[in-house]
């Protein structure tokens, strides 16, 4: 088969097979998730450079093994996957590696990303949890783990490693402080950073709102 049908192929196979996994997702993994992602890495692959049917695949299975639906950090269901495509050893090799520098670990943990196809993946995804879009995932998760909304007495921790970051059942206003009001300056990519600050603004706002409505001051 010629190389860029068969690319195209395994990409709408990938798709397909993704969207049956995470249709009925409801902590904010869900399909659309993805979808959002995918787009977001392919425009910032567009402006910034990449192998887009890298950026393209690893966008779509990032969170297949994610440790935070699955509770392991093995890229075991991905590989499988990966290993019926019919790809190179090289492809599935780099697709592994992207998806493996994706995920936040922790405000001090760095997560350095080591090619331009990392970095762009990387990017999208930590835009999809900023903004309007950002806050209507961490609530819809904080709701799916059964968490409070807020409680005065529970401070942000700067978690230093991966393993303390996994263990938090904080209330959901902490996560915008220990991750994603960190988010903006963490972004890998120019035109990644541009789209951070606005959507940055908006959750500040959101948080002086929230705890103006809290107090009851509005
Ligand atoms: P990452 O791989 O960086 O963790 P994901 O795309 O898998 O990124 O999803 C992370 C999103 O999951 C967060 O942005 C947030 O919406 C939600 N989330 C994760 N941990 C928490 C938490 N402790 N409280 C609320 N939401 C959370
Ligand atoms: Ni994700």
């Amino acid at each position: 088969m010629d190389s860029k049908i068969l690319r195209k192929k395994i990409l709408a196979d990938t798709e397909q097979f993704i969207q049956n996994k995470f249709e009925g997702e409801g902590s904010g993994h869900d399909w659309w998730h993805i979808h959002r992602v995918k787009n977001l890495a392919l425009h910032l692959a567009e402006i910034e450079g990449g192998d887009k049917f890298l950026v393209e695949m690893a966008a779509l299975l990032h969170d297949l093994d994610d440790w935070k639906i699955n509770g392991t950090e093995e890229l075991n269901q991905t590989k499988l996957w990966l290993n019926q495509t019919g790809i190179s050893e090289d492809q599935n090799r780099r697709i592994l590696s992207i998806i493996g520098e994706v995920s936040f670990k922790g405000a001090g943990v760095e997560t350095a990303t080591s090619s331009i196809e990392a970095a762009v993946v990387q990017d999208a995804d930590r835009l999809d949890a900023i903004g309007a879009v950002g806050i209507a995932r961490t609530f819809a998760y904080g709701g799916n783990k059964g968490r409070l909304l807020y409680h005065p007495d529970e401070k942000p921790e700067m978690h230093n490693s991966f393993e303390a970051y996994k263990k938090t059942t904080a209330p959901t206003i902490n996560h915008f402080y220990e991750k994603l009001l960190l988010l903006k300056d963490r972004m890998n990519t120019v035109t990644a950073k541009k789209m951070a600050e606005e959507r940055h603004l908006f959750m500040e706002k959101y948080l002086d709102r929230f705890f103006e409505e809290w107090e009851g001051k509005i």
